[in-house]
């Protein structure tokens, strides 16, 4: 298949290009950037130069396409106070790229969530769908993805094979730079491995090339209107995730009050303190998926998140 993918430099996206060229598929990967172009060429990628706001290019690619897997998102943006921003821009480069693909049958995947969706129980795919609970929790940017998603299943019913992953809140593995670095090193930063009250509230995680394994499934079998969990660790507690990271820092492991949760954890302390465990049994079933990789506490004690400085 020739495969159009946004993001592809990314963290999931430079996973999933090996995992597609490997199983004989040629990718298209947009490059906002002459950094991100070289490492997609490297990579052995088509580059198409552009961003998220080109949305002709986008329209142009993806119909050139025999599907597209959408992972770009502005995270820069994002995380720099306008989700909102990112999430509408996000929207209409889902919008574009559905209208390109409408009435083919071809595939298109996006990148979802799992944080939000079923609070306090074991999320699966057939939650959070038709209500908008699932992103209300954290307000209007990440409700309009969550929005996202739904309108992106929603294009099942115009001739679009769509689905959604929503992915855990961890894609570990070696070079991550996400939450779990982050949170090492807050901990470096702190003198302590913290969490947020006793701890007990879970993560569900996955290792970024079992996600990686997802999405090539997905793009090649998903029916129409899929949602699918890449879910390894069905929840870890965060205070484990605690444990582990002072062992290997050697600082105390300490419980933070949630009242001096924003201002230990910066950022991350509107979400650590989530019970959020999720499901993949509906996925493995409508797949034959299963992970191979090392779960989220063996991959930390491989020892590759601990030789580094961190700084947040
Ligand atoms: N990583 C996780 O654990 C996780 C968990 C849940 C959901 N997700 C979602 O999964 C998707 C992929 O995440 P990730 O971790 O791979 O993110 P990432 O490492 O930050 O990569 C983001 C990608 O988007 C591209 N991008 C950003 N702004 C762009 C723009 N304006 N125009 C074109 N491309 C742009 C980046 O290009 P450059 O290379 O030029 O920067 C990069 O390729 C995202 O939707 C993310 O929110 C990830």
């Amino acid at each position: 298949m020739r495969v159009f993918v946004t993001g592809a430099s990314g963290w999931i996206g430079s996973a999933v290009v090996p995992e597609l060229l490997e199983a004989g598929h040629q990718v298209i990967g947009l490059a906002r950037s002459d950094a991100s172009a070289a490492a997609l060429t490297d990579a052995g990628v088509e580059v198409q130069r552009g961003s998220l706001d080109d949305l002709d290019q986008l329209r142009a690619a993806a119909d050139a396409s025999d599907g597209v897997i959408h992972l770009a998102f502005k995270h820069d943006l994002a995380f720099s106070g306008d989700f909102q921003g990112a999430a509408d821009a996000d929207r209409r480069a889902v919008e574009t790229i559905g209208e390109a693909l409408a009435g083919s049958d071809r595939p298109l995947m996006i990148a979802s969530g799992l944080l939000g969706v079923a609070p306090g129980q074991v999320a699966t795919e057939q939650d959070g769908h038709g209500s908008h609970a699932a992103g209300a929790a954290f307000g209007g940017g990440p409700q309009a993805r969550w929005e996202t998603a739904e309108f992106t299943l929603s294009l099942a019913s115009q001739g679009v094979r769509s689905s959604i992953v929503r992915l855990p809140p961890t894609n570990h593995g070696d070079g991550d730079n996400g939450f779990i670095a982050t949170l090492i090193g807050i901990a470096r930063e702190k003198g302590v491995s913290g969490y947020i009250g006793d701890g007990a509230n879970r993560w569900p995680a996955v290792h970024r090339l079992d996600s990686a394994r997802l999405f090539r499934l997905g793009l090649e079998k998903a029916p129409a209107g899929s949602t699918l969990h890449p879910v390894a660790d069905e929840g870890v507690p965060v205070r484990d995730i605690a444990e582990v990271i002072g062992r290997h820092l050697e600082v105390p492991v300490v419980s933070v009050a949630p009242e001096n949760a924003a201002e230990h954890f910066t950022w991350m302390g509107g979400f650590l303190g989530l019970d959020a465990p999720a499901s993949s049994r509906l996925t493995r079933e409508l797949l034959g998926w299963e992970p191979t990789q090392p779960g989220l506490i063996a991959d930390l004690d491989e020892g590759h998140y601990f030789q580094q400085a961190v700084t947040v």
